[in-house]
């Protein structure tokens, strides 16, 4: 049979149309059966031990995506009965006993075969970083007491230590930038970008001793003291982070008490952040052992007062303005209190923690507007003990606290801070970010277990390429078939 040069265009066509079609087939089915090989799940588990308790988290991920961003989700949280591990000064062995029970549970979670290879850290912060000042024997027994039990674990144990105060903060904003996928993004151009400027999230951490502000400053850190900076997926972050230790929300109550036993020589104390009539006794003994309380106690105090609540939030406002040093920072832009160096804020920030357990149970979570907040803790504090605590019975002994709390928290941000009637939208209180908490805990495994690679993983760009062949392969594949009917159209309409 001979062809006509219209049907040889035609058969070429035809065949060209065939081989694309097996090109991008072949493609295809390697993409297929590289994303369906069998993926295990890893595990982590961290000990994150605070000054008035102490967690612990289990994290899961794929184990061929270890190095991708946001695939960690939190497989289980356990919290440790009794007090964070600096409060068995004089039973050390205790603080290691206590962590028993959630490791048993954490156990649990994690297949046998696995659990070799699952590390499992333990780090404390600011409870320990004030037990080490006073009597670093007493922190190192403790530490000594939770790496014995940690260490007989069937895990791999990494180690437990105190964090430095910065990487604190730091972890915080990782873990949140993390969750959220905001550390990098993919550009349709097809290339790993730097996160557009400002759409980084800050983090605003309060724990029961010290308080962290963490976030992308609009310029340079002038104090390098405040600054960390890290390289992740590519690229470089310069974060200000400073973390305040004595203002965490219980050493704020411990010195808020002390200061007002300064002011009066009673055996009746009367505090303007409690309701009006609460009464209660505090033990002084606790009070002037605080590291946090630079007073000694008054001579002639006796073993315990008596503490009447007037619900005074104006003069409760004044006390905890006491506990900041605002004139240290007096014609200083760049000064936020107590002398430290702080820029201006900048951009969206979650407020986690105490931050968020004071504002979920003042009902305060949902972006009400500055004023609305401000009116509902000033009529909480005004509330008579009688009806607070019908209202929420059985919520001793913090009940009474939050007030306190409230108007202390409100302080630190607009005053401290320096958020205002206009950024003070941008913080969001906020517990997880999908389904995971918020704190330093997974950054500090993520950074541990170098699972944030300072590159973007070879394997994306690969990924990456492998999709821009199949597009080509794709589109050249249409523009055939196009002309292969346009060709037959054509023979056809001859015939
Ligand atoms: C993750 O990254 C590390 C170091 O960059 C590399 O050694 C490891 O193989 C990577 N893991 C996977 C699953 O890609
Ligand atoms: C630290 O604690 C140990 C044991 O509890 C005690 O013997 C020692 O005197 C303390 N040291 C200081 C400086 O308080
Ligand atoms: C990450 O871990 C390294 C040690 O491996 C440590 O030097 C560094 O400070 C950590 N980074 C942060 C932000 O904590
Ligand atoms: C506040 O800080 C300034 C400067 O650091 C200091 O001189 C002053 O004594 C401090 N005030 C109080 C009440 O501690
Ligand atoms: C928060 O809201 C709940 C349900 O609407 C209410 O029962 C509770 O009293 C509120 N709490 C405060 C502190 O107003």
């Amino acid at each position: 049979m001979k062809l006509t040069g219209k049907e040889r265009v035609l058969a070429a066509l035809l065949g060209a149309t065939a081989a694309l079609a097996v090109t991008a087939l072949i493609l295809i089915l390697v993409e297929a059966t590289s994303v369906r090989l069998p993926t295990d799940t890893k595990f982590g588990i961290v000990f994150d031990a605070g000054s008035s308790h102490t967690s612990l988290f289990v994290y899961r991920w794929p184990a061929d995506k270890e190095n991708d961003t946001g695939v960690v989700s939190q497989a289980l949280a356990c919290k440790v009965e009794g007090p964070g591990i600096s409060s068995y000064t004089s039973n050390p062995a205790q603080a290691g006993e206590s962590l028993r029970g959630c490791l048993e549970e954490a156990l649990a979670v994690i297949p046998e075969a696995q659990r070799p290879q699952t590390p499992l850290f333990l780090g404390a912060t600011a409870g320990m970083r004030l037990l080490s000042q006073k009597n670093s024997s007493q922190a190192g027994d403790i530490f000594a007491a939770v790496t014995q039990v940690l260490g007989q674990a069937p895990l791999d144990f990494r180690g437990a230590e105190l964090l430095a105060s910065q990487d604190e903060g730091a972890l915080g904003w990782i873990t949140i930038n993390y969750v959220l996928g905001l550390l990098v993004k993919y550009s349709f151009s097809g290339e790993w970008i730097r996160p557009p400027e400002g759409t980084l999230v800050g983090a605003l951490d309060m724990g029961g001793a010290s308080t962290q502000i963490t976030f992308v400053p609009g310029g340079p850190v002038l104090d390098k003291s405040t600054q960390a900076a890290f390289r992740l997926y590519g690229f470089e972050h310069s974060v200000y982070t400073h973390s305040y230790l004595c203002f965490g929300r219980d050493q704020m109550l411990t010195r808020l008490l002390a200061g007002l036993l300064q002011s009066r020589q009673a055996l009746r104390v009367r505090h303007p952040c409690y309701h009006s009539g609460y009464r209660g006794t505090v033990s002084l003994a606790p009070l002037y052992e605080s590291p946090c309380v630079q007073a000694t106690a008054p001579p002639g105090l006796p073993q315990s007062l008596t503490v009447e609540g007037t619900g005074n939030p104006r003069a409760c406002v004044s006390a905890t303005r006491g506990l900041f040093n605002f004139s240290s920072c007096e014609g200083r832009e760049d000064c936020a209190f107590n002398g430290v160096y702080q820029p201006p804020v900048r951009g969206q920030f979650y407020a986690f923690s105490s931050f968020f357990h004071t504002f979920h149970f003042l009902n305060l979570t949902s972006r009400q507007s500055l004023a609305t907040v401000n009116a509902t803790v000033w009529d909480f504090c005004q509330k008579p003990w009688k009806l607070v605590e019908a209202a929420w019975p059985g919520q001793q002994p913090w009940l009474r606290d939050h007030c306190a709390s409230g108007l202390y928290m409100l302080t630190l941000l607009l005053e401290g801070y320096g958020f205002t009637e206009e950024t003070w939208p941008s913080i969001e209180f906020r517990k997880q970010a999908g389904g995971t908490d918020i704190g330093w805990a997974l950054g500090y495994m993520l950074n541990l277990t170098n699972m944030i690679p300072a590159e973007v993983p070879a394997q994306w760009r690969a990924e990456s390429y492998g999709v821009w062949v199949a597009s080509v392969v794709f589109v050249a594949l249409t523009l055939a078939a196009i002309l292969a009917a346009a060709a037959a159209q054509l023979l056809w309409a001859r015939d």
